[in-house]
């Protein structure tokens, strides 16, 4: 098969859209296929204007570093070209990569995933999931170059530090659900419009993190990417592989895509992470999973404050009440553990008193249940931007005051200002 660029000989720049419709307007899309019939079939469903290359090296000199989504023809996976894409996938964050598969298996999964495809879907493709897979596999912003060795530190995007560093907040529960991710998301979205510094959220529930969906990101970067490379990690580099969450400036670092990269990251590298993080950022909040692990302790460990999520039923009280004794046993100070009550208005037979009674230490934050909660999740809003007047808002702002004081109403306006 000829590496030529084959079904649109004329049309020198890949930067074509597949299809007028609204929501792929403003995406460039091209297939990559080496076999003719199977190209063209799935440039003919993908949209009148989309090109068609054989290879990803046929593709690469046209890259302008405008955002493109490739989808994949499923010859991809059968004619060995999935460590070129990998590597094209690797040096150019502005490319996101769809598969299309005909039999999707969970190993074609794992191959493809590690090689940087955002998602697979079935041959023959529909529309609309072609659409919502574009969407998915769209790059967001990319903060600076990918590479130190090609970011240029001078980019007004790179930020610097000033020898201060930033406060660790992890947030932790021994009970799966009881609100860890919804408080560390929103505790980072008011922390970061208070500070003038950038505020980090880091993703290390590593199994099964969701704080990119619940923040309705497409991440093209995780902590994998950091821990893959950080024999030469520094700030500038982290800095690249951050996701900004626009609407609050926000800087995230995603949870691995899939489960199975969780086992190649320990504490020593999460710890490494932050700890640069911590230089430039006036605070890293930490999301976590609902047990101990290696990489739990360590964060605790490292951590100026750790927030104890607990709700209001028997089995949270259990829980929390067996993760406080470990950490009691493992000589966490006292000073730096936070008890947070969510959903502490429920109608249960429980009361705020009595439940920390029955823990022995008093609740810093008590935060109600509002179904406000689960439809800023379900929207991938924060709730404290879709409901600021809530009292789960209220709640998560006083929360915060323990970290950083409210700013005065002139500071905030200046800060938008800007
Ligand atoms: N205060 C609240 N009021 C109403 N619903 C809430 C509240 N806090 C959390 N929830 C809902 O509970 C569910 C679990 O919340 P969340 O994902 O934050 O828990 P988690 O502790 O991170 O869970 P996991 O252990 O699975 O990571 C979410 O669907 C969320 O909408
Ligand atoms: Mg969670």
């Amino acid at each position: 098969m000829s590496g030529s660029f084959i079904d649109d000989a004329d049309a020198l720049s890949p930067g074509h859209t597949a299809d007028p419709s609204a929501d792929r307007a403003a995406v460039n899309l091209v297939v990559i296929d080496s076999d003719e019939t199977s190209r063209h079939d799935l440039v003919s469903q993908a949209g009148a204007e989309v090109v068609g290359f054989a290879t990803i090296a046929d593709l690469v000199p046209y890259l302008d570093g405008e955002i493109v989504v490739l989808v994949l023809g499923p010859t991809c996976i059968v004619d060995g070209s999935l460590p070129a894409i990998e590597q094209v996938l690797r040096d150019h964050s502005e490319l996101g990569a769809i598969l299309v598969a005909e039999d999707i298996t969970t190993s074609l999964l794992t191959q493809a995933l590690r090689a940087g495809v955002k998602d697979v879907i079935a041959a023959p493709i529909d529309q609309e999931q072609l659409a919502e897979s574009i969407v998915r596999a769209t790059p967001t912003k990319v903060v600076v170059a990918k590479d130190a060795a090609t970011a240029s530190a001078s980019t007004d995007q790179v930020f610097e530090a000033d020898g201060e560093l930033g406060k660790v907040i992890t947030v932790f529960s021994t009970k799966g659900g009881a609100g860890k991710s919804v408080i560390a998301a929103n505790l980072a979205v008011v922390l970061a419009d208070r500070s003038e510094k950038p505020v980090c959220l880091v993703d290390a529930d590593l199994q099964f993190g969701d704080i990119a969906v619940m923040l309705k990101l497409s991440p093209q970067h995780t902590v994998v990417d950091a821990v893959n490379s950080l024999d030469r990690l520094d700030e500038t580099l982290i800095q690249s592989l951050l996701v900004t969450h626009e609407s609050s400036g926000l800087l995230i670092l995603p949870a691995p895509l899939e489960p199975a990269f969780a086992d190649q990251i320990g504490a020593p590298e999460v710890t490494q992470i932050i700890e640069l993080l911590r230089r430039f950022c006036s605070h890293v909040v930490v999301d976590t999973p609902a047990y101990f692990n290696d990489v739990v302790l360590g964060l605790i460990e490292m951590s100026d404050e750790v927030l104890l999520v607990a709700g209001m039923d028997i089995p949270n009280i259990k829980n929390v009440k067996i993760g406080l004794q470990t950490l009691r046993l493992l000589n966490t100070p006292m000073e730096k553990l936070r008890l947070v009550l969510n959903r502490s208005n429920s109608k249960v037979m429980l009361d705020v008193g009595e439940v920390e009674r029955n823990l022995q230490v008093t609740a810093d934050a008590l935060i109600p249940s509002d179904i406000v909660v689960p439809q800023a999740v379900n929207r991938g809003v924060p709730v404290v931007q879709s409901a600021p007047r809530s009292g789960v808002t209220k709640a998560i702002e006083q929360l915060a005051d323990l970290f950083s004081p409210q700013p005065s109403p002139t500071a905030k306006s200046k800060k938008r200002r800007k």
